[in-house]
């Protein structure tokens, strides 16, 4: 009998393909809402302009810095990229922690934090008192206007330091630099982590046009056509689009799709209503640990099954995302076939045994006229804020 409410109770989590294509159209509906003006301001999936026009032509070179923060790990990295004969990206790295109560402080406190992990970074180097451009890979909700400027609009993933939503992070980061009155640096660009992803990939493949994080968060971004990016003037070219999917469903549209469970981890999140955020994953993994110290075969047979619906769902849920995604590309360049990378990253998606497989066959099933290709990206934000920062650097001194 237990074993059969389990399975019922189990069932509410499968989905079939007819709902899964429903959820690839609902997130193409919620895309075209975040692109056009007049519905982007209500918009909850807010396909935001990143202001980076290109991939990765291989002729970018240079010594940059580069942050990496919203992910997993805190990282100051130091990357040398060159071209030519000796093409290929360098790159040396330190994690740093940032403590909990600095997280969830001043934005003073953390931006103080990351201004002295860079300063430890540099004497680490024995780089002291050497100025270098620098990429600032910030993976959170932001606002662009400029490469070089990044209004946050909502913290996530655990963070939420004071006084930062609304304002420019280039700007809290500079300020912080100052009253440290120790170093200067060149602030390029602000990158969020999916195109920092995309752009690295793109260095080893130019088909790479697409990026994902499966990971602390989830989130994509993709090359839209310029005309359809209607938050930026011209018509011209392309725009990675930084599309903040994490917020797919906050308006509403998914709510015939929740169960009981979603419910439960919502109301127990740091913030409900939105995103299903990093507490969520600790509570599960504390749960782990608990039955794995005092469970049972039986138990941890269970756990299994529920693990494997769960996982399951969740790699199709972000398959149909992706298919909506890679649609939209053939259907924008009207092409009957389109044959595209996608470059990854995330803890999920390199370490859980099939959530990769899983996604990638969703994706297959729902978007048949496109071949996708999926590429792991390593070391994904420091090499990508750095080709940023680079083609950024380089058209600055052309125009000079
Ligand atoms: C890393 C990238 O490799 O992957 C980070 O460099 C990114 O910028 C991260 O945020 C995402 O994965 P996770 O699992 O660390 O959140």
């Amino acid at each position: 009998a237990q074993h059969k409410a389990r399975q019922k109770t189990l069932e509410a989590l499968k989905l079939s393909q007819e709902q899964l294509l429903e959820v690839k159209k609902r997130m193409r509906v919620e895309m075209e809402r975040g692109l056009r003006k007049e519905t982007h301001p209500e918009a909850t999936v807010k396909m935001l302009p990143t202001y980076v026009c290109s991939t990765p032509d291989g002729t970018e070179k240079g010594d940059f810095l580069a942050l990496d923060l919203g992910g997993t790990n805190f990282r100051v990295l130091l990357v040398r990229v060159r071209n030519g004969m000796r093409r290929g990206v360098e790159m040396h790295n330190k994690i740093y922690s940032i403590p909990q109560e600095i997280m969830q402080g001043t934005g003073e406190e953390l931006f103080d934090h990351i201004v002295h992990c860079i300063s430890d970074f540099l004497e680490y180097m024995g780089m002291k008192g050497v100025s270098l451009p620098l990429g600032f890979t910030f993976s959170f909700p932001c606002k662009q206007t400029n490469l070089d400027e990044g209004i946050l609009l909502k913290w996530t993933k655990g963070f939420n330091a004071s006084g930062c939503e609304g304002e420019d992070v280039v700007n809290l980061l500079k300020e912080a630099i100052h009253r440290r009155e120790e170093f200067d640096l060149d602030v390029v660009a602000v990158v969020n982590d999916t195109v920092g992803t995309m752009m690295t990939c793109g260095y080893e493949d130019p088909y790479c046009e697409v990026g994902l994080i499966v990971g602390t968060g989830s989130n994509a971004c993709y090359m839209e056509e310029m005309r359809n990016v209607e938050l930026v003037e011209g018509e011209e070219g392309r725009m990675c689009v930084n599309m903040e999917w994490g917020a797919f469903g906050d308006s509403g549209c998914l709510d015939d799709f929740w169960t009981e469970f979603d419910v439960a981890v919502d109301e127990h999140s740091l913030n409900p209503g939105k995103q299903s955020d990093c507490l969520a994953l600790l509570q599960v993994r504390s749960i782990l640990q608990h039955l794995g110290l005092e469970s049972t075969c039986d138990d941890s047979i269970i756990v299994k099954e529920v693990c494997t619906v769960v996982a399951r769902r969740a790699a199709q849920l972000c398959g149909a995302g992706m298919a909506a995604v890679v649609d939209k590309i053939r259907e924008n360049r009207q092409l009957d076939f389109l044959k595209v990378t996608v470059g990854v990253d995330g803890t999920l998606y390199k370490l859980h045994p099939h959530f990769a497989s899983i996604m990638h066959e969703t994706v297959k099933q729902l978007s048949p006229k496109c071949e996708v290709t999926f590429l792991q990206s390593e070391d994904g934000s420091g090499k990508g804020a750095a080709l940023i920062t680079a083609v950024a650097c380089r058209i600055r001194e052309a125009g000079q």
